[in-house]
C-alpha cells in the first residue's frame, strides 16, 4: 500500500541524508553541463526534461547552474517543510523572480518582503476569510451556469481559453465588484502574452525588459492594456457613490502606518491579484475538464455523485435546475478528490523558488546565501515514494487514510508557511464549484488526446489550446 512504502522509503532517504552529511562541503550531485554554460543550454530547450533528468539522479537535492547562478532542487518534503516553514526567516523570493516579475508589479503581495509584507498580508487577509468567501458561492455558480449556457448546442469547447475567461470574470465581480464581461479581452489577452515572455524555456526570459526583443514589445505592450483596464477600474470606483466592502475597498482605504498606499502600490496589488488569481485557477479546471474528460470511468463516478447530491442538472439552466451550493460541497467527496487529483498531476504553480539570506546547511548541503532553491511540486507530486503508479489519475487514491500518512510537503499545490496562497480557498471553492456546475449539465469528451506538451511560463501552461467534447446530459431523473 502507498502508504506503507512512502514510510519505509521515509526512513531510507535519512539514511540516505546521515550518509550525506558525513561529507560536508560537498557540491550535491547533479546533472553534467558545458563549461561555461552550465546547464542553461539543456534548461531553455526543455525545462520540464530537464527536471526530470534532475529527478532521474535519485537525490532530494541536486545542484545545477542556470544563466550564470547556482541553482538547487530540493525534493525531499522534510526539506522543503524547513525552507518554507521551520526556517522560512532565513529565506526570501529569489532573485529569479524579483528580477522577472519584478519588472511588472514591485510592490505587489507575492514580491514584498519583512514588515511591509506583514502589514499588507494582516489588511488584506479579510478578504479572503471563510465566511466572505462563501457569500460568493452564489455568484460563481452563477457565472458558470451563464457560460455553460452558451455552450449549448455545441459539440466542441476550447477549455482553457473558456476557463481563462471564466475565472477573470468572476475575480473581478468578487474581489473588485467590476462586470468585465464582455470587455475581459484586454486583461485576458494581456495575462498570456506577459505569461509567454516569462516562459523559462525562452532565452527572452533571461534578459531584462528593456531590451526590445518581440517578446518583451509585446510584453510591455500587453502591460499598458493592463495598466490601462486596471486605471479605468480604479477612476471608476473612485467616481462612484456606492458603499463597497471588497478588495479593492480595502486598497484603497488601506492604511499602513498612518499611511494610504499611493497609486504604483494600488496597482501593483491589483496586478498581482488578478493576475496569481485567475490564470491559476482557470489552469486547475482546464486540467481537470481534461482529465476528466480522458479518463469516462471517473467522469461516470463524478456524475454519479452530483446527480445524488445536486440533482441531474438535465431540466437546463440557473432559472430550471438546482445549482451547487458553499454547503453542497461538503457532500461532494470526490470531486474534492478530482480537484485534489489534478492539482497533483498538474500544479498551476510547478515550483516554489527562494534565497537563503545566508548560508544555511540542508539535507546535509551546504547552500550558499544568494543562491536559487527550487521546490518543484512538478517534480515532488510524482514521487513513487509518497504515490503508487504517480502518473496516473487516481481520484480514488485521496482517501483518509492516504492524506493523514502523507507527509506534509509531498503535496503542496498552494506553497506553505507564512508565505502559502492568501487565495487557496478562494481558489478551491471556485474550481469545485464551476467543476459542479459544468458537470452537471455536460459529459466532456476527448478531443485534446494525453499526453499534454505543456510549457514553463510563470504558471505550467499548456503548449496548445486544450479542447474537449460537451454533450448535453439527458440523464434520467434523480431517484
Ligand atoms: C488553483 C489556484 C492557485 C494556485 C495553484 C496558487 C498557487 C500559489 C502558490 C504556490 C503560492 C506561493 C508561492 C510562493 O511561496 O513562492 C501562491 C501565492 C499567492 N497567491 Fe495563489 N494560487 C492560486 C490561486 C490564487 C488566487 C485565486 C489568488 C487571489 C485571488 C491568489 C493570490 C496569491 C497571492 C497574492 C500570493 C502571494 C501571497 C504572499 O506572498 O503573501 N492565488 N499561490
Amino acid at each position: 500500500m502507498a502508504t506503507h512504502d512512502a514510510s519505509t522509503e521515509r526512513s531510507e532517504a535519512s539514511t540516505a541524508e546521515a550518509l550525506r552529511q558525513s561529507t560536508p562541503g560537498d557540491r550535491p550531485p547533479g546533472p553534467d553541463g558545458l563549461p561555461l554554460a552550465g546547464n542553461t543550454v539543456e534548461f531553455l530547450r526543455d525545462p520540464l526534461a530537464f527536471y526530470d533528468r534532475c529527478r532521474a539522479l535519485d537525490d532530494d537535492v541536486v545542484s545545477y547552474r542556470v544563466a550564470w547562478s547556482d541553482g538547487y532542487m530540493f525534493t525531499h518534503p522534510d526539506d522543503i517543510e524547513r525552507v518554507l516553514v521551520t526556517d522560512d526567516a532565513d529565506f526570501r523570493r529569489a532573485s529569479v523572480i524579483r528580477n522577472s516579475l519584478g519588472q511588472i508589479a514591485d510592490g505587489g503581495l507575492f514580491l514584498m518582503e519583512g514588515e511591509a509584507w506583514q502589514a499588507h498580508r494582516s489588511a488584506l487577509q479579510p478578504s479572503f476569510y471563510r465566511e466572505r468567501i462563501e457569500t460568493y458561492a452564489d455568484m460563481m455558480a452563477r457565472f458558470a451556469d451563464e457560460r455553460a449556457d452558451e455552450w449549448e448546442g455545441r459539440d466542441t469547447v476550447t477549455v482553457s481559453e473558456e476557463m481563462r475567461t471564466l475565472t477573470l470574470e468572476i475575480l473581478a465581480k468578487t474581489l473588485l465588484d467590476v462586470d468585465v464581461r464582455g470587455r475581459e479581452s484586454a486583461i485576458r489577452d494581456a495575462a498570456a502574452a506577459i505569461s509567454d515572455r516569462f516562459d523559462v524555456g525562452s532565452v527572452s526570459s533571461l534578459l531584462p525588459l528593456w531590451v526590445p526583443t518581440p517578446a518583451n514589445r509585446r510584453c510591455r505592450r500587453a502591460v499598458k492594456e493592463f495598466d490601462d483596464a486596471i486605471a479605468d477600474i480604479v477612476t471608476d470606483r473612485r467616481a462612484s457613490e456606492g458603499e463597497f466592502d471588497d478588495l479593492l475597498s480595502i486598497l484603497l482605504d488601506l492604511d499602513v502606518n498612518g499611511e494610504g498606499l499611493d497609486e504604483s502600490e494600488i496597482r501593483d496589488h491589483l496586478f498581482t491579484f488578478l493576475f496569481a488569481g485567475h490564470e491559476t485557477t482557470a489552469l486547475t479546471l482546464s486540467y481537470a475538464v481534461f482529465l476528466l474528460a480522458t479518463h469516462p470511468e471517473k467522469q461516470a463516478r463524478l456524475h454519479e455523485e452530483l446527480d445524488d447530491v445536486l440533482g441531474d442538472g438535465s431540466a437546463g439552466s440557473a432559472a430550471d435546475g438546482p445549482r451547487p451550493t458553499a454547503a453542497d460541497l461538503f457532500d461532494v467527496e470526490y470531486l474534492d478528490r478530482v480537484v485534489d487529483e489534478a492539482l497533483r498531476l498538474y500544479p498551476p504553480a510547478y515550483t516554489v523558488f527562494r534565497e537563503p539570506t545566508r548560508d544555511v546547511e540542508i539535507g546535509g548541503y551546504e547552500i550558499p546565501a544568494g543562491s536559487t532553491i527550487s521546490m518543484p511540486q512538478w517534480v515532488v507530486h510524482r514521487d513513487e515514494r509518497w504515490y503508487d503508479d504517480p502518473d496516473a489519475f487516481r481520484p480514488e487514491r485521496w482517501t483518509d487514510d492516504f492524506r493523514d500518512d502523507l507527509p506534509e510537503y509531498a503535496y503542496f499545490p498552494f506553497g506553505g508557511g507564512p508565505r502559502h496562497c492568501i487565495g487557496m480557498r478562494f481558489a478551491l471553492m471556485e474550481t469545485k464549484l464551476v467543476l459542479a456546475t459544468l458537470a452537471q449539465r455536460f459529459a466532456f469528451e476527448p478531443v485534446t488526446e494525453p499526453p499534454l506538451d505543456l510549457s514553463m511560463q510563470i504558471t505550467l501552461q499548456p503548449d496548445d489550446p486544450i479542447e474537449v467534447g460537451v454533450q448535453e446530459r439527458s440523464g434520467a431523473p434523480p431517484v
